[in-house]
């Protein structure tokens, strides 16, 4: 009897172990407002096919990484890392994961399945590092994008998407003077702030000359700069008076409720506009910022495997779901994003989507400084400080000498 007892503790035991054993700690920083859903949807599809394993959903809130990021980095630092987590495409995973060796290389996940060649080489460059791929792209978001209600657009009297500042300045001045507040920010998280001037600083520099700083082969000591810091100066007039005190969801929402004309903002809020019941083309409209029109400012989300995952195994099935069409073709309409898979079935797409995979493959791509791909993490940061003072004291030499100062620190060129 004493011997049956003692198998049967071993054997609960055991399986208590292997049941805390059989789980996938996911971490990201998708919670709500569009994001999740589309989180959620991985899970499902996950839990399709191996339904004994427990996800673990490690999500941490606040819009594109702002605490999650913190959280992460100190988790990595301490030898404690989450089976997998979000991280963007560029310098955010190269830097400050793969070259301090804290990353598996999973080209062999990716050549196993044969898909080594399904997603755009562009792409696969910014998560390789010496040859090896370090993380698997789900999606490509751009970032310099208007959404706006068509309903407003019809009361100011636009009949036409604008292309340039003076008729988008024109466009947000009607709405002001109707009562409307006339593009929405809520950067009570900073990156907003940063996440606008970026793609004015694209606006004012055309394409090729943004691309060339990241390579030292332009020099941030150009009147286009000087000048995107003008700009940004005239759009502040027309932003909402709160803007301080709210997200990017808020703001977006502001757009949804008839209370302002437009929002600049990454396509995840046109995953928000879709959750929140808003049929694209019908309820709201969207033009890339005027003077971007030839750029696709991309912002790719991917997920790696970290050294001493608990569940390694299960991290494996996990990346390898995540690069499979069925997979990106679940997530990304909800997400609104498109898939990196170049071999994603377009049917499943919203007319929105279909605009934005068009110029994805036909326009310059840029890479975004505050989603992680163009610039360390230190110049990211640094910018976003200094714009974020910029939106409240508007000083446009002051804020122009400080760019040059970050640039110099992090060895871009100033001359
Ligand atoms: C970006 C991220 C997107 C979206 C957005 C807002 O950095 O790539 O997927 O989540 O932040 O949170």
């Amino acid at each position: 009897m004493k011997r049956f007892v003692i198998v049967l503790a071993v054997i609960i035991f055991s399986f208590s172990i292997f049941a805390a054993e059989n789980a996938l700690e996911i971490f990201s920083w998708w919670t709500g407002g569009g994001e999740e859903e589309g989180l959620l949807a991985l899970f499902d599809l996950f839990h399709k096919y191996y339904p004994d394993v427990e996800i673990i959903n490690a999500a941490v809130a606040g819009g594109a990484g702002t605490n999650a990021k913190a959280v992460l980095k100190t988790r990595m630092l301490g030898g404690n890392p989450p089976d997998s987590f979000q991280v963007h495409a560029g310098m955010e995973l190269t830097d400050t994961y793969v070259i301090p060796g804290l990353m598996e290389p999973i080209t062999w996940i990716l050549k196993d399945m044969g898909v080594l060649d399904k997603f755009p080489k562009d792409l696969i460059d910014i998560v390789s590092y010496k040859g090896e791929v370090y993380s698997i792209p789900v999606n490509v978001h751009r970032a310099n994008v208007v959404f706006y209600n068509k309903k407003i657009a019809k009361e100011i009297g636009m009949t036409k998407e604008p292309t340039t500042w003076a008729e988008f300045l024109m466009y947000l001045d009607k709405a002001q003077k109707l009562g409307y507040t006339g593009i929405a920010l809520g950067d009570k998280n900073k990156w907003t702030s940063l996440h606008l001037f970026e793609s004015i600083m694209l606006s004012e520099l055309g394409p090729e000359k943004y691309n060339k700083l990241w390579k030292g082969e332009a020099s941030f000591n150009d009147p286009a700069i000087k000048n995107a810091l003008a700009i940004m100066k005239d759009v502040l007039k027309y932003v909402n008076s709160d803007h301080s005190a709210l997200t990017w969801q808020d703001a977006t929402r502001l757009v949804f409720e008839g209370k302002a004309f437009a929002n600049m903002m990454g396509d995840w809020a046109e995953g928000y506009l879709k959750t929140l019941g808003w049929k694209p083309g019908v309820d709201f409209g969207w033009f890339a910022l005027p003077g971007t029109q030839n750029a696709f400012m991309l912002v790719s989300d991917t997920f790696g495997l970290p050294k001493n995952a608990p569940h390694r195994e299960n991290a494996i099935k996990w990346l390898k779901l995540l690069a499979t069409v069925e997979a990106q073709d679940i997530f990304n309409p909800i997400k609104g994003s498109i898939p990196a898979r170049i071999d994603a079935d377009k049917s499943k797409y919203d007319i929105y989507l279909q605009w934005s995979m068009k110029d994805f493959s036909t326009k310059t791509i840029c890479p975004s400084i505050i989603h992680g791909s163009a610039a360390p993490e230190s110049f990211a940061t640094a910018l976003m400080d200094a714009i974020n003072i910029f939106v409240t004291e508007q000083n446009v030499d002051k804020t122009f000498k400080e760019i040059l100062w970050i640039a110099d620190d992090n060895g871009y060129v100033t001359d």
